[in-house]
């Protein structure tokens, strides 16, 4: 098993290039499931999440020709619709097979995604919308038993909470069902926000793109041709570097982004002292000498996001003052608190609600990664921490992150992969 040895305390400098949206491949990628064409897809991230959806299009029967920052993938011969537990349990957005295969095929099996690190994730609000739609479903031996076999037709679905992957699952089965679907309470994250305009592009009638309130008029069971695009920018990634910026007090320029995208990451950089410079496509982040501390709550786009909670919890350990962060998404998303306690942090967990207590010098130790998110936050803490950190299992970092330490080596970090 890989993990990371990083020296610190360090300083950055330079500019960095961020990759393509990891959470907005991955619906791209379900949604060829809806093509008649081949579908070429550039600007993907080259991470481990995205090959574990592309083979699990594979065990389908699709074919797909995976290169360093694109993949072609074909769906027309596909066959199987059994989604099974082996892949599925690696990565529970292969949840989002489900709309699409059902909405094809009239029939289809995922398995169960079960539990994860960050809290228990149901995917009720997905099946709840999907039977709305017609379809009868049924929960047996750990999967989902998804059948219409007169084809999925359109319904008003109003979720009770705004859920990302269960809005993209419902807007690719609705894209081929009979008739119109109502999404209300849809997700307005820019990787849903995507979906939609490539399936616009492809023909499919959406009205309301980036509002709460998506309408989709379906194909009735026609195939539609999709153009070749590119992923957009991963606005977490992105937030991860003006992170590291932020923490190790250094001038870094984030390239290939969308800033709108940032703005609330960018809200609360400003909030702490820090002056960023924003360009059409980039952002610099510059030191600061009067840093304070920040209060933050995690919210739905375009509010402040959980993907981002971890990563501000690092640097506000390093902030004069009390911050406190409240985590609103997720039961279980503060994992990494005890991994940075280790560190010597001070943070005291109540709830929901973590308070920090800043400015801390932070010693180098052994820390273990628990999930993606986390794994970057002990990644950043690390570069501030006095001495040798290891952080171990970094496998979760490598469902998401494409080349992180090759993209902090080059911004100065003394950071390596080893064999445990
Ligand atoms: C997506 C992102 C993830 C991010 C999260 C919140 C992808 C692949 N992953 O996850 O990185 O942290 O959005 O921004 O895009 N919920 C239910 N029932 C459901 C579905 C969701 O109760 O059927 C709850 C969840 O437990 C959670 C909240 O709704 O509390 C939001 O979850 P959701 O937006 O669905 O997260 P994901 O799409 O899984």
């Amino acid at each position: 098993m890989d993990y990371l040895q990083i020296q610190g305390p360090t300083k950055l400098s330079g500019s960095v290039d961020i990759s393509g949206a990891k959470n907005a491949a991955l619906p791209l990628i379900a949604m060829t499931l809806l093509a008649s064409n081949e579908v070429t897809i550039n600007n993907l991230p080259n991470v481990v999440d995205i090959k574990t959806l592309i083979k699990l299009l594979s065990n389908l029967g699709a074919t797909a020709t995976l290169n360093k920052c694109s993949v072609k993938i074909d769906t027309c011969c596909l066959t199987n619709t059994k989604a099974t537990y082996d892949i599925v349990k690696t990565m529970r957005a292969s949840i989002l097979v489900l709309g699409p295969l059902l909405s094809r095929f009239g029939h289809c099996e995922v398995s169960l995604p079960g539990g994860c690190a960050i809290g228990q994730r149901p995917i009720d609000l997905h099946l709840k919308a999907l039977e709305q739609m017609g379809a009868e479903i049924s929960i047996e031996a750990g999967y989902v038993l998804a059948k219409a076999p007169n084809g999925l037709k359109g319904a008003h679905i109003v979720f009770d909470k705004i859920t990302v992957t269960g809005t993209a699952n419902i807007v690719m089965a609705a894209a081929l069902a009979k008739g119109k679907t109502i999404i209300t309470n849809a997700a307005l994250e820019p990787e849903v926000v995507q979906l939609c305009q490539v399936l616009k592009h492809a023909g499919i009638g959406i009205d309301g793109i980036g509002s709460s309130e998506l309408t989709i008029y379906g194909t009735d069971g026609r195939l539609v041709e999709i153009e070749p695009f590119d992923i957009i920018p991963d606005r977490i990634e992105a937030g991860t570097y003006m992170c590291a910026a932020a923490i190790t007090n250094s001038e870094v320029t984030i390239n290939k982004i969308r800033p709108d995208h940032l703005e609330a990451v960018s809200a609360k950089l400003e909030q702490m002292g820090f002056t960023l410079v924003v360009k059409k496509d980039s952002i610099t982040v510059k030191p600061s000498t009067k840093l304070k501390a920040v209060d933050i709550i995690t919210q739905e786009f375009p509010a402040f996001p959980t993907d981002m909670q971890a990563q501000f919890l690092a640097l506000c350990t390093q902030v004069q003052g009390v911050s406190i962060i409240e985590e609103r998404l997720f039961e279980n998303r503060f994992m990494h608190v005890s991994e940075l306690q280790r560190l010597g942090a001070d943070i005291k967990l109540k709830g929901n609600s973590a308070t920090i207590s800043g400015k801390q010098q932070l010693v180098g130790a052994d820390v273990m990664a628990t999930d993606l998110r986390a794994s970057s936050a002990l990644v950043l803490a690390a570069m501030v921490a006095e001495g040798t950190t290891n952080v171990h299992r970094i496998y979760h970092l490598d469902r998401g992150y494409v080349e992180l330490e090759k993209k902090l080596q080059s911004l100065g970090a003394n950071i390596k992969r080893l064999k445990e």
